[in-house]
């Protein structure tokens, strides 16, 4: 099946407003008009009007890095997936490590978040990934299941309705070392599998499966031949308009 392939770019807390619009503008450029890819960027939440503002009229999809699962109510800090979707936001990334990691996000809070994007429209992106640890004790791959598994858990997937994984190991983010193509390839067919035991082929062999952790111009066509992996989700080499752009055109080969 041909799934096509997504780039998402992970700006984290990085940016100011001027920042992010100067980016959008330089990038467009070196995008040209009809990138293969999918791309859609994810810039802090101050940043996401402006932004897409910026992106009117382009290809390109705006992305939040987080939200919470009701629409609305007392959670002071909060931003819900109705606020998300009413400023355009087609994804929202899911679970981030650094998420899980510095303010304790659990597999049940995902779910829960999992569950209200698709509710509300939007197309959430599950990021998912082992530590050094856990990947030296040859834990990866139970890991990964308990993730994939508990964040779904509760939600329904029905052939059309579209959710996102990101595979990103957590011993390659920001640190300039990469999983090996063929590590990559090993858990996203992996997860393939996983998604196919519980929602069936059809809707499995529709996923996309993003991989993430130090990608760049140079390691992305290696990363991109695997057969499991529809696309990456870019950190630190998202902050830069041509060597972004430089992955987009990667991703479409
Ligand atoms: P990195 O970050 O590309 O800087 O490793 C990826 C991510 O955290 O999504």
């Amino acid at each position: 099946m041909k799934r096509r392939p997504l780039v998402v770019a992970n700006w984290k807390m990085n940016k100011t407003v001027p920042e992010s619009v100067d980016f959008v503008q330089e990038f467009l450029q070196f995008l040209g008009r009809e990138p293969k890819a999918e791309v859609a960027l994810s810039p802090s939440f101050t940043a996401l009007v402006p932004v897409g503002d910026a992106l009117e009229g382009s290809p390109v999809a705006l992305a939040a890095q987080n939200m919470h699962w009701e629409d609305s109510g007392a959670f002071t800090g909060e931003i819900s997936p109705i606020q998300l979707r009413d400023i355009g936001c087609r994804f929202v990334l899911i679970g981030h490590s650094e998420r899980r990691q510095y303010f304790g996000e659990s597999d049940g809070e995902v779910s829960r978040k999992i569950s209200a994007a698709l509710r509300e429209g939007l197309v959430p992106i599950l990021c998912i990934g082992e530590t050094l640890g856990e990947r030296d004790y040859g834990k990866t791959f139970e890991v990964i299941e308990r993730q994939v598994c508990g964040g779904t858990e509760g939600v329904a997937l029905e052939s059309g309705s579209e959710i996102v994984l990101a595979y990103e190991p957590i011993w390659a983010i920001g640190t300039g070392k990469t999983a090996t193509p063929e590590e990559a390839q090993e858990v996203h067919r992996f997860v393939r599998g996983l998604t196919a035991s519980v929602s069936g082929a059809e809707v499995s062999e529709a996923i996309r499966i993003l991989y993430g952790g130090s990608v760049n111009p140079e390691n992305m066509t290696a990363i991109m031949e695997m057969a499991d992996v529809d696309g990456v989700l870019v950190g630190g080499a998202s902050l830069v308009p041509d060597s972004f752009a430089q992955i987009v055109r990667s991703a479409s080969h």
